[in-house]
């Protein structure tokens, strides 16, 4: 632009080219601020995620200095920024769709964050070699047609301290007690709405062919618990601030436990 044009024309500009950018990279889920502009003003869960995020952003650590986080699904890439945003060292962003990843990087671009974004999978979570002082793994769970393997996956290669989770839930939202065990013959607690379900959804949920497995309260946590992450807190109804503990299920269960990394692609399966 030549040096006589007067600064308010120069961020009219610099606006219009930003609102170009931002409607070539839709559709946008993720409602984003960048410079004012909304990058999906009209998201029909509202004003998405921050609405989402205000029901809980006090129970995520404020100060993330020093600490690395993984964000698994990463979208375009509200939480990761949000994290960088609270001070922590490193934050990677992980996605399989490569066009959230070209959003997420053009908007840590646009706001100045250092983040780090990358394609890759959940599956593929063992090839980063890495663990985490906090996993992000919000709104995935039911995108996926192994959701227990996933949560495996994160338990053994990539979490070592916090885990921030949230899944859809429907179904009942109570919790009953559970005995440790049943008689074969003792059926009817199946019934029990507030018996731990994972809902499967054959066709289509929302119109979304990617919504597998929806479930309700009592198995979310479940789930959470049996793939060795305590629930430290509930602040909101679908998300959970979650700790890691050792596991030794694996050592019962051996035959399915993924053991080939991308990194090291020679080495052959082996059951244990
Ligand atoms: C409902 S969005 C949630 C986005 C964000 N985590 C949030 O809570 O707002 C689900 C995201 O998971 C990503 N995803 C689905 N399957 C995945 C997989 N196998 N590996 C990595 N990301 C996946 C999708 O591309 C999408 O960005």
């Amino acid at each position: 632009m030549p040096n006589d044009v007067p600064p308010e024309d120069i961020r009219e500009a610099e606006t219009d080219t930003l609102r170009t950018k931002i409607a070539d990279l839709s559709p946008w889920f993720h409602n984003l601020r960048l410079h004012g502009i909304e990058t999906a003003p009209s998201h029909f869960l509202g004003d998405y995620p921050s609405v989402k995020f205000a029901g809980f952003r006090s129970s995520v650590p404020a100060d993330l200095t020093g600490k690395t986080v993984l964000d698994i699904g990463c979208n375009a890439g509200f939480y990761s920024m949000e994290m960088k945003r609270r001070g922590a060292e490193r934050v990677l962003g992980i996605d399989d769709d490569p066009h959230c990843i070209a959003q997420a990087r053009f908007a840590a671009g646009v706001e100045g964050l250092p983040v780090d974004f990358r394609q890759l999978s959940i599956w593929d979570i063992g090839a980063l070699g890495e663990k985490f002082d906090l996993v992000i793994f919000m709104g995935v769970l039911y995108h996926l047609r192994h959701p227990l393997l996933a949560l495996d996956l994160i338990h053994e290669h990539v979490a070592k301290d916090l885990l921030l989770f949230q899944s859809m839930q429907r179904g009942s939202a109570g919790l009953m007690h559970i005995e440790p065990d049943y008689n074969f013959h003792e059926t009817e607690f199946f019934d029990e709405p507030a018996y731990p379900k994972l809902h499967f959804i054959e066709e289509l949920y929302s119109s979304d062919a990617t919504n597998w497995w929806v479930p309700n309260r009592a198995c979310a946590e479940a789930m959470l618990r049996s793939s060795g992450f305590d629930i430290l807190s509930h602040p909101e109804q679908e998300v959970y601030l979650c700790r890691w503990r050792p596991l030794d299920l694996w050592q019962s269960t051996p035959d399915v436990r993924p053991r080939r990394t991308l990194s090291d692609p020679e080495t052959p399966w082996s059951p244990a």
